[in-house]
């Protein structure tokens, strides 16, 4: 099946970097959120971006401007979607918000319209069943910052055929990913070793194994991962991560139990560098003050 169209659903952290890879693939994309402040910020950043990849010379300043041209922002969810040929949602990671939001978008998209979810761990399967098109629903698993990581997994539901597999394949490929197709089990395989991580380093925090900075130090001299397990949870958002390892500890057991520290850091709302404060604290742009 040929993707033309790509609508991408909520406009937060993962949906506009979707929408930014979307457009500068050749895609005609519509971006929805249901909260309009949140589209006009997703645009201003979307464009930051593009700007960024010109200034550093690593992007054509006339692709860039396609790219900004070929970007629909949408707060009406059937406008939207009506002309998609690919769905892409990236909603908050709760079943009961994607399945609503899969079954108000199948009365809109085409019929022969293929649907994915860019959850990091909920069942694809389960969203599928949900959608009434079990065989046309794949998980499209990005990576954030979506422009820049290379790996994009592709998670089979049960019942998703190998046409919809392929297809993903190739609008991945089309956005420069590097695809690998894994099973619909909490987490993928990507998630679950990550969430693992994250979660270790709080446990490490609480008990006084080391401060934040110096356990994020430790763990990229001397075990070479290009960012700390305290930079990358307030890169994802503690609240996402939080909401994850509940999911993992629910589904896989105890060694996913999400550590005291981090709940209290979302009760607190230290989210990360989405509002400023994490772990660590941000200026407006994003860069650490500390
Ligand atoms: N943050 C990451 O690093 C990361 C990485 C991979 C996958 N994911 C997954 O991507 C999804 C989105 O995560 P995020 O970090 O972008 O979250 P986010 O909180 O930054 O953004 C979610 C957006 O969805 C919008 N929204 C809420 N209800 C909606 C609805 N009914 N319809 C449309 N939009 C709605 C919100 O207004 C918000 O703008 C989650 O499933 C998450 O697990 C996140």
């Amino acid at each position: 099946m040929e993707v033309k169209n790509v609508a991408v659903l909520g406009a937060g952290t993962m949906g506009r970097g979707i929408a930014h890879v979307a457009a500068l693939a050749g895609f005609e994309t519509e971006l929805y959120d249901i909260d309009g402040k949140c589209l006009a910020r997703a645009e201003e950043s979307i464009h930051r971006n593009l700007d960024k990849g010109v200034a550093l010379g690593k992007l054509d300043p006339g692709l860039a401007e396609a790219a900004k041209q070929r970007l629909v922002l949408d707060d009406d969810l059937a406008a939207a979607v009506e002309e998609a040929d690919l769905v892409i949602e990236a909603a908050p990671e709760s079943m009961r918000i994607k399945i609503d939001l899969f079954r108000e978008v199948a009365a809109f998209a085409p019929d022969d319209a293929l649907f994915a979810s860019n959850t990091s761990s909920l069942s694809i399967t389960e969203m599928a069943a949900a959608s009434g098109r079990a065989d046309r629903f794949v998980g499209l698993h990005f990576f954030n910052p979506v422009h820049l990581m290379k790996l994009l997994e592709i998670v089979r539901g049960h019942e998703t055929s190998e046409e919809t597999v392929d297809t993903a394949r190739e609008v991945g490929e089309q956005m420069g990913k590097t695809c690998v197709v894994v099973a619909d089990v909490p987490g993928f395989a990507t998630s679950r070793i990550n969430a693992l991580i994250g979660n270790e380093a709080f446990r490490m925090l609480e008990q006084g194994v080391a401060s934040a900075a110096d356990i994020d130090t430790a763990v990229k001299l001397g075990l070479n991962h290009p960012m700390g397990p305290f930079e990358m949870g307030d890169l994802v958002g503690l609240d996402v991560r939080l909401a994850i390892l509940e999911h993992l500890h629910a589904t896989l057991g105890e060694t996913f139990r999400p550590s005291n520290l981090m709940r209290r850091y979302v009760q607190a709302g230290r989210l990360g560098r989405k509002v400023g404060k994490g772990v660590y604290t941000y200026d407006p742009e994003g860069r650490r003050l500390d």
